[in-house]
């Protein structure tokens, strides 16, 4: 019956093409038509992994108007090339073998996963325009772009309005109190110490937070972020991926990305791609270490970045020297996780922690659950023995846990907005993120919580 009826949606949509075609020469629509010979349809059909959600269209001081201030988004960086491309940033172009024809390479700010998860969610096949069939609630707010423009504002009633102005709209919903915001989600592109303010002092911990995520409204909303904070207090928050600088638009991209990393020659067992921290930062312990055994070993590749200067302007240069490597140093930085840690999944670099908030403890949805895996814990007492600790690990454990890092790859990538669900073909950054988020709320629906933190019964 489905089938039969998917068939006719076909059928009609080639004739409704076909004359339109003829009419208005639209060769757009055309090509975009012929390249998709196999069963457009039914492959666009959403993942039955993957409950109908709703997207808000909130008013546009909320997303659409701070866009059109990227001047002033943030005090120190000129966002505007950065929100382009739907918050991809701007096309990077073939300057090195890698960078494909499809040109699906961008420069991607670190703090944009925000925009990137928007565009994705509305060209999603999971999307329901009918608010009646929805089980999840996307509240699309661009929290990357509102924090950092309200970094400098020393008055707190002025820093939060926005963040009270969009709890209060979307709170007033009948929809969002039937189930007290439990199946509804925002995504943040930002840390979340950026979204909590500790202190009413205006100096000290209270420099640049605004209070978004204290808002007692949002807390059974589930929150993706990706720098969470580890309490009880926000169990309704979860980690995804910073966005890298890959955004394919099909599995064959991702697949010939994947074998290029594979074939890549890594002559140099442990690679640092960063910069040291001033005195007394809390990371400068690590930093210096990590940076002065790097100097000192001949098996180590060191690209080093400057304090203050944008690094992630130079992708070609650190994944270049990630692809050369066999294990990537991943030490903490002016905050507990560094998009880094997803450069180097990228490139195929076991990625090398000392503290368990870089990852272990923040992307449960997309690591193995055994950290040996796929990656190395450099316990304190191996501090300053890192060459030693790494070139102790057999080569045929290297592959192995290679080939899990690279497994990795598609699940941590955003891929393009533009892409259709039939031309990609695996579950990217966003898909897994939806399928977590349905499991949550089926618990909901069936007022069970068999393990989880949710409510009872709602
Ligand atoms: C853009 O910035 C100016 C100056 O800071 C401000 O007055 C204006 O309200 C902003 N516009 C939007 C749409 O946020
Ligand atoms: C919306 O979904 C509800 C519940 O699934 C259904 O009863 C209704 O017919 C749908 N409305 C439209 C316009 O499709
Ligand atoms: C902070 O801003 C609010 C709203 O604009 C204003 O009412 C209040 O007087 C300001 N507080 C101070 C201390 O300036
Ligand atoms: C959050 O959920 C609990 C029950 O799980 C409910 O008592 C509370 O009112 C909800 N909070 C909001 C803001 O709706």
């Amino acid at each position: 019956m489905k089938l039969k009826l998917y068939s006719f949606l076909f059928f009609s949509l080639v004739v409704s093409y076909t004359s339109l075609s003829h009419l208005t020469s639209n060769l757009d629509v055309l090509i975009k038509f012929e390249t998709q010979k196999a069963p457009p349809i039914s492959a666009q059909r959403c993942d039955p992994d993957i409950a109908p959600f709703y997207i808000y269209e909130l008013p546009d001081r909320f997303n659409k108007a701070l866009l059109s201030n990227c001047t002033k988004l943030d005090p120190w960086l000129n966002k505007c090339p950065y929100i382009e491309n739907q918050g991809l940033g701007q096309l990077l172009y073939k300057k090195s073998s890698w960078y494909n024809t499809r040109s699906s390479w961008y420069n991607t700010y670190q703090f944009s996963a925000d925009m990137i998860f928007h565009a994705r969610a509305v060209n999603h096949p999971c999307r329901t325009y009918n608010l009646s069939s929805a089980l999840m609630f996307y509240i699309p707010f661009y929290p990357s772009l509102y924090a950092p423009s309200f970094f400098l504002e020393y008055n707190f009633t002025r820093r939060d309005a926005m963040a009270v102005d969009l709890v209060n709209y979307i709170s007033s919903f009948p929809n969002f109190q039937r189930h007290g915001g439990h199946d509804h989600f925002l995504v943040s592109g930002i840390m979340v110490q950026d979204l909590i303010r500790t202190s009413d002092r205006i100096d000290g911990k209270a420099f640049r937070s605004n209070n978004l995520l204290n808002l007692p409204k949002l807390s059974n909303v589930s929150i993706l972020i990706i720098e969470r904070k580890q309490l009880r207090k926000y169990k309704n928050h979860f980690g995804i991926p910073y966005p890298s600088y890959f955004h394919p638009r099909s599995k064959a991209e991702m697949i010939s990305w994947q074998n290029e990393v594979r074939r890549s020659k890594r002559p140099h067992l442990f690679s640092f791609v960063g910069g040291t921290r001033p005195k007394r930062h809390k990371a400068e312990m690590y930093r210096s270490t990590v940076i002065n055994q790097c100097k000192r070993s001949k098996k180590c590749l060191l690209v080093f970045c400057k304090y203050w200067v944008s690094a992630w302007d130079a992708a070609d240069e650190i994944l270049g020297a990630m692809k050369r490597a066999r294990f990537c140093l991943q030490p903490p930085g002016d905050t507990a996780t560094r998009r880094s840690v997803f450069d180097s999944i990228l490139a195929g670099c076991i990625p090398v922690f000392f503290t368990d908030l870089m990852a272990y403890s923040q992307y449960e949805w997309y690591i193995p659950e055994n950290r040996e895996d796929w990656s190395v814990f450099i316990r304190p007492e191996h501090l300053y023995r890192i060459e030693d600790v790494l070139s102790r690990i057999p080569e045929e454990e290297v592959q192995r846990m290679r080939e899990v890092v690279i497994g990795m790859i598609p699940q941590v990538t955003y891929v393009h907005p533009g892409a259709t669900r039939a031309e990609i073909g695996f579950r990217d950054a966003v898909d897994t993120a939806l399928v977590e988020l349905t499991k949550r709320v089926r618990h909901i629906k069936h007022g069970t919580d068999a393990g989880s933190s949710l409510a009872p019964s709602l």
